[in-house]
């Protein structure tokens, strides 16, 4: 069973109060992005898995995996006894806000769903991957839709067209509850939080996707953490000026980051942006991508 699942940049990420769970509410809108990870699933006793590709080191290979987890899930919930052999191909950022962690669990979940032919339906596979993460219903979904609750509840939206983007990559990650800690602070210590209870609707979001047209999406491009990210991780500050000065229509904060997104006018646009932004010399490494894409799906259908 070989799968692929995408990244995802959030094109407006607006959070709301901290829950008694912890949690924030937020209010998003998920973009699934052509960066892959790949998994391949082969029967075993139990389960195991084994990684490869960039960051491969980072990725923790027992239990904190997240493509295990969602394979014991399943088994649990299945009542399967099998094992299952993963080999994981990381081509989506390890730590980098783009979901890689979550796109392992979605993909997981529909390669054991195959393997071991427990037969649930997308919306049973959804749920699992709710309990799994916050970003893993997307990672299963993929295309463009808007997420409520702690992002795990998610309608579909419309968009037209192709969005062309470049991912400039950290020489270091940063951990998602960390970011929404220093959130928190900064929130405790200006007016930063948008309300009191749950956040407001994206503003303009949809409107500008169903244009198709990259400038209109470009003003609209909004994420609450960056601040919070930028407490962490001061040198971010560096790149988004260079996201400008380059002739980016817009950069903001993948997630949690510290991935930053350029937006650009067309895939021409996106290639001499990741040349000339590589050339500073400013970031680990430069991504072309496009989105929307398909979300976790296994690889012949996804051609
Ligand atoms: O859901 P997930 O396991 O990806 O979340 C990781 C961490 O990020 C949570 O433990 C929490 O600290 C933070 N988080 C949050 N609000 C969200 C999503 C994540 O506070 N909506």
């Amino acid at each position: 069973m070989a799968v692929r699942a995408p990244a995802k940049v959030n094109l407006c990420l607006q959070v709301g109060a901290r829950r008694p769970d912890g949690y924030h509410d937020i209010a998003t809108v998920y973009l699934a992005v052509s960066l892959y990870d790949h998994l391949t699933a082969g029967p075993a006793r139990d389960v195991t898995i084994a990684v490869t590709g960039e960051g491969a080191s980072q990725v923790p290979l027992g239990e904190a995996n997240l493509a295990v987890r969602a394979a014991r899930l399943l088994a649990a919930r299945a009542g399967v006894t099998a094992g299952v052999r993963l080999e994981l191909a990381k081509g989506i950022p390890v730590a980098g806000g783009m979901a890689g962690g979550s796109a392992d669990a979605a993909a997981a979940l529909i390669a054991c769903d195959a393997l071991w032919e427990t037969g649930l339906d997308r919306e049973a596979l959804s749920a699992l991957a709710a309990e799994l993460g916050s970003d893993v219903p997307f990672a299963l979904h993929g295309g463009v839709a808007l997420g409520t609750g702690r992002g795990e509840r998610l309608t579909a939206a419309l968009s037209r067209g192709r969005y062309h983007w470049v991912f400039a990559l950290a020489a270091r990650g940063l951990a998602t509850p960390e970011v929404y800690a220093a959130y928190d602070r900064l929130a405790g210590t200006t007016a930063a939080r948008p309300d009191q209870g749950s956040p407001a609707d994206p503003p303009g979001v949809l409107a500008a996707l169903r244009t198709g047209d990259p400038v209109a999406l470009a003003r609209v491009l909004v994420n609450d953490l960056q601040p919070a990210a930028l407490r962490l991780a001061p040198t971010l500050a560096r790149v988004l000026a260079a996201a400008a000065d380059l002739g980016a229509l817009a950069a903001v904060l993948c997630g949690s980051g510290p991935t930053v997104a350029l937006l650009a006018r067309d895939g021409e646009d996106a290639t001499r942006l990741a040349v000339e932004l590589a050339g500073l010399g400013l970031v680990r490494g430069v991504r072309v991508g496009h989105g929307p894409v398909a979300g976790a799906r296994f690889v012949d259908e996804a051609g």
